[in-house]
């Protein structure tokens, strides 16, 4: 373990390095660096060493036409980067996305609570609302879990026994989709009019939306391939209109199944309409957004970690629960070392990438090296993997450590960021931290605690990383001794 650096407070003042070159220009250069000379890592990277600052001026994509303004202040390390938590000090009003925003048309006119800043009365009502649903749900969390996963494994196992693989992604998709939609709506999708069809169409809604921030990553030399998707990805807004009828197919499945809780939220002062796109985006967006990319990332690390590693966290796994008599909040808690394989998880792959705040006054940031001022109103910036990848934090910082948050290691842990806030924080009604951290750290332990009650060992397979990482499972080792 490194030991942890704190913040100096006689750091020298320096300039923030860096620039956004010509107007208009500059955004565009940076652009093509970003999606096809260079690449994410590579383009930050590569400025952080020229100009020797992990804080520097860059532009940001999307830009022209999508974004009005792409200019920023990048805060790529350990130490810089927890001021975007800082609502007293960065706004966080419509900039969940980014730069842009993409149209209101897309959940009924309404701002949604995570383009809200906590300085907007509604950030609070609708943030309690949220609370408030998943308190109600806290039993269910877990056997409702269990029984979708169930067959998930089962769709695995047969899928193997056929075609010798299993496409990871799609299977678990489905069946976390429908864990989601049954626990926040209290109804099984394919009871409503969206059928077998519902996560797919979640999926036609969401990509419109964050499709200005994608790429299918074609490099420089299939121009001009990648002028076409720069084009139509990239330089003009999506028209929103044109989904309208996705929007209110979705709308119309939440509002028929969550009817207790849509009433809840009225009894809570807000109304039922904006209870329900909130409640759509939060399931669609937010949940099944993140839990696309968070479930094969974990699939992914501890399927390449190896049988050793898998060995452990079985020993330690099914001894728990056969002490403990089952799956429950407090047999979870009682195993380190699964525990710390999902944190490692969030820290080495953290599925939200960006995060933004616009200065609300002047401020100072500090690095590991220097203090740099930030004028009111310009756009702060992190790009998460790199900063919980900070070397001067975590030792073997770009390597899976699955032990990395076990006993001591766990003083690590307030520099995990995945949520918008640290893992020994909580999210409140007055900050931006996520509202289900607890329910995405819950899923993932429980996912990795029903794969080694089932399995010993497995392997995996990687495809090309869209949203987040395609696995394909290539071997399944039945449980030999549960
Ligand atoms: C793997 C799944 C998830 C991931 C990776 C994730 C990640 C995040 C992140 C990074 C943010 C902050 C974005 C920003 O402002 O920069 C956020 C906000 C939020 N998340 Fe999650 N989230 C997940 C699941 C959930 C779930 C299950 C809920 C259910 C309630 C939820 C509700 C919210 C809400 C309401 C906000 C806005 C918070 C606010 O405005 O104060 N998320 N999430």
């Amino acid at each position: 373990m490194s030991s942890p650096p704190s913040s100096d407070d006689n750091l020298p003042l320096r300039p923030i390095p860096g620039g956004y070159g010509l107007p208009f220009l500059g955004a565009i250069f940076d652009r093509y660096d970003y999606y096809y000379n260079q690449g994410r890592d590579k383009f930050f990277i590569s400025r952080i060493r020229k100009f020797n600052s992990t804080v520097f001026r860059t532009n940001m994509p999307p830009g022209p036409f999508v974004a009005a303004n792409p200019r920023v202040v990048a805060v790529l390390d350990a130490l810089s980067f927890p001021v975007l938590f800082d609502v007293s000090k960065v706004e966080k009003r419509d900039v969940f996305t980014g730069t842009y925003m993409p149209s209101t048309t897309f959940t009924g006119g309404h701002r949604v609570c995570s383009y809200l800043d906590p300085s907007e009365p509604r950030h609070a009502l609708l943030k309690s609302f949220f609370f408030h649903l998943l308190a109600s749900k806290k039993d269910q969390a877990i056997p409702l879990l269990r029984s979708h996963l169930a067959e998930m494994f089962q769709k695995l196992d047969d899928q193997i026994h056929r075609k010798r693989k299993a496409y990871f992604n799609s299977i678990s998709d489905n069946e976390l989709f429908n864990y989601v939609f049954r626990l926040f709506c209290g109804k099984d999708p394919t009871q409503t009019k969206l059928g077998s069809w519902a996560p797919t169409y979640f999926e036609l809604w969401v990509y419109p939306q964050v499709a200005p921030l994608g790429s299918i990553g074609l490099p420089w030399y299939f121009f001009p391939i990648n002028v076409v998707e720069d084009f139509f990805l990239h330089t003009v807004p999506f028209p929103a209109f044109l989904l309208k009828w996705l929007h209110r197919k979705l709308y119309d499945a939440v509002y028929t199944s969550a009817v207790e809780e849509l009433k809840e939220a009225e009894r809570m002062g807000l109304s039922k309409e904006d209870a329900c796109d909130n409640l759509l985006f939060v399931l669609g967006f937010n949940t099944y957004g993140g839990v696309k990319i968070v479930i094969p990332s974990m699939m992914k690390w501890v399927g390449l970690a190896g049988e050793g590693l898998h060995r452990e966290l079985a020993d330690e796994i099914r001894s728990v629960v056969k002490a403990e008599s089952g799956v429950t909040l407090a047999s979870l808690d009682k195993m380190p070392l699964m525990k710390s394989v999902v944190w490692e998880v969030l820290r080495i792959d953290p599925p939200v990438q960006f995060q933004y705040g616009k200065a609300k006054e002047d401020i100072v940031v500090r690095s590991h090296d220097a203090a740099f001022p930030i004028k009111k109103g310009e756009m702060v910036f992190g790009y998460q993997p790199l900063v919980t990848k900070d070397p001067k934090v975590f030792e073997n910082a770009e390597e899976f450590v699955g032990h990395r948050f076990v006993g001591e290691g766990e003083k690590l842990l307030k520099y995990v960021y995945w949520s918008n806030g640290r893992e020994t924080e909580g999210p409140t009604v007055a900050n931006k931290q996520c509202a289900g951290k607890d329910l995405v750290v819950l899923m993932l332990r429980v996912t990795l605690v029903e794969l080694f009650l089932r399995y010993d060992t497995f392997t995996v397979k990687l495809g090309k990383p869209l949203l987040g990482p395609t696995v394909t499972i290539t071997s399944l080792t039945k449980a030999t001794s549960y």
